[in-house]
């Protein structure tokens, strides 16, 4: 066709017309965007059509950055020394330097939160190799980079909860171990994940290693109860060391007490182990523990949500609505 077919006339918009075309760019869906710093500016802006990365920034063009997402629940984050030791580690591994100490990137995240004025939202914290132009080479960038983004942060619907959701594995190839232990933002094969569970119409796929044992899912940890009564979960080889399914291990302790399982256990499960299960379970940093009530297509335990995943519940809404412990105080 040659370049005939090509409009002559695209305009070359000046840096003066520039806010003029943001803000055509304005979708209802942004008002779940409630502010964003960058250490680019050192500053925040509330506007969403201003949550802007630059283009030559390596996490955009080659993934080369890693994240955290946490949550801030009436006024307090739950976790969040956690989520920041798990930044460090990720940024260590890919030899990205945090341009901030953990505490100060703790300060940052919660001037913004205030700039939202929200006392309930999600917080996804990115850690750039920076801009540098547009090469694999890393060493193209002078310096790592922050972006906070607060955004809404939304339950999934009760109904999941009471009566449970459907899984299936998923056919994406799994991440060798080095790749799967960091919370990098090169997340192709999470996506693809995503995008089979959508597509087929389930709630979550979870993955399954070339030696059949199951890892986890698009953006969360999974869980069951064994014949045995064991509290089984995979072990953190091929997969990230999800915050949630580490402290839900913790509280469980309180279940083996009461008689209500056996023992935790991180061991291997095999597809057939999984089938077999009383309860199956999904971890994550948002909705915290769901029940998994059917898994490729067949009946998981009776169908129903199960007592470990009901107490399991309850301790976590406890844990992150009164544990000091675990609560960092933004207002
Ligand atoms: C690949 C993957 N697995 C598991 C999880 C669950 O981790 P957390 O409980 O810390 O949210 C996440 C979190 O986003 C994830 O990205």
């Amino acid at each position: 066709m040659g370049n005939s077919s090509l409009s002559p006339s695209i305009r070359v918009i000046s840096s003066n017309e520039f806010s003029d075309v943001l803000v055509k760019l304005r979708r209802d869906y942004q008002n779940q965007y409630y502010a964003m710093y960058s250490s680019l500016w050192n500053g925040i802006v509330t506007d969403p059509v201003l949550m802007l990365v630059p283009v030559d920034d390596h996490m955009v063009h080659r993934g080369d950055g890693v994240f955290e997402a946490f949550k801030c629940v009436n006024g307090n984050l739950y976790n969040v020394h956690r989520h920041l030791k798990r930044l460090e580690y990720s940024a260590s591994q890919v030899c990205i330097d945090l341009p901030f100490s953990l505490d100060e990137i703790l300060h940052i995240v919660k001037e913004t939160i205030k700039a939202g004025s929200r006392r309930d939202c999600l917080v996804r914290l990115f850690v750039s190799r920076g801009p540098g132009g547009f090469t694999t080479d890393p060493y193209e960038c002078p310096s790592s980079q922050l972006y906070v983004v607060i955004t809404s942060l939304t339950y999934p619907p009760r109904e999941k909860y009471e009566k449970g959701v459907r899984a299936k594995l998923s056919k994406v190839p799994v991440k060798p171990s080095f790749f799967a232990n960091i919370k990098s933002c090169n997340y192709l094969p999470n996506v693809l994940m995503k995008k089979e569970a959508v597509d087929s119409g389930v709630d979550f796929v979870i993955c399954q290693d070339e030696n059949g044992f199951l890892g986890e899912s698009t953006t969360e940890n999974f869980g069951m109860v064994s014949e045995e009564n064991v509290l089984k979960f995979p072990r953190f080889d091929r997969i990230l060391r999800g915050t949630t399914v580490v402290r839900a291990s913790e509280l469980a302790e309180e279940l083996v007490k009461r008689g209500l399982i056996e023992r935790i256990e991180f061991s291997n499960i095999t597809l057939d182990e999984a089938m077999k299960a009383k309860e199956m379970m999904m971890f994550g940093t948002t909705f915290d523990v769901l029940p998994i009530v059917e898994f490729n297509n067949t009946v998981i335990g009776n169908g129903k949500p199960g007592k470990v995943f009901k107490e399991l519940y309850r301790l976590i809404l406890k844990d992150v609505s009164g544990n000091a412990e675990f609560l960092e105080p933004v207002f």
